[in-house]
């Protein structure tokens, strides 16, 4: 049996490459009902983020106005136009968590990863965002980690739980 490792080989694509990929993409997706949206989905999924110069070659391959491609990036704050973290901390403040501290997670999350809310650590490692009620009402204040939710979070737990992702 063979012990060999398969390594990842995506963070040394090249943005010829990254491009190539995402003009596939598109060339798939773009006859289908409510292409842009996903065609997007799997931009941000390939290039990491939805730069402007990005945008605009999503615009011209599928042949639409450049300001129906940006207009849906930043209507969805799940797009994003800078490059984000390796993880993607999402604090709720929606009406529950914030009345039961939600911003004091944001301000201890500021504190302890030294960036404002929409920033990204030095290290690459966090992106720091809010959002908007996750669901967990009952159990507020949350926030998620990439796809994973944390209920009931106490500020003082932060530090612990953000060592998992290192
Ligand atoms: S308000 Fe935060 S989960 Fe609903």
């Amino acid at each position: 049996m063979s012990n060999s490792v398969i390594q990842c080989r995506c963070k040394k694509e090249t943005e010829a490459e990254k491009y190539e990929r995402i003009a596939e993409v598109i060339e798939e997706y773009k006859d289908r009902e409510g292409s842009l949206i996903q065609v997007l989905h799997m931009a941000q999924g390939i290039y990491g983020y939805l730069p402007v110069e990005l945008q605009r070659f999503i615009a011209q391959k599928m042949g639409l106005p450049f300001s129906r491609v940006s207009g849906v990036v930043t209507f969805y704050s799940f797009f994003s136009t800078k490059p984000r973290g390796e993880n993607t901390i999402r604090v709720c403040l929606g009406t529950a968590c914030y009345v039961r501290g939600g911003k004091k997670i944001v301000e201890k999350l500021r504190e302890i990863l030294g960036v404002e809310v929409g920033g990204t650590t030095a290290d690459g490692k966090f992106s720091l965002e809010v959002m908007r009620c996750i669901g967990a009402c009952g159990l507020a204040p949350a926030m998620m980690i990439n796809d994973r939710v944390y209920k009931q979070v106490n500020p003082d737990k932060l530090q612990s739980i953000l060592e998992k992702y290192y």
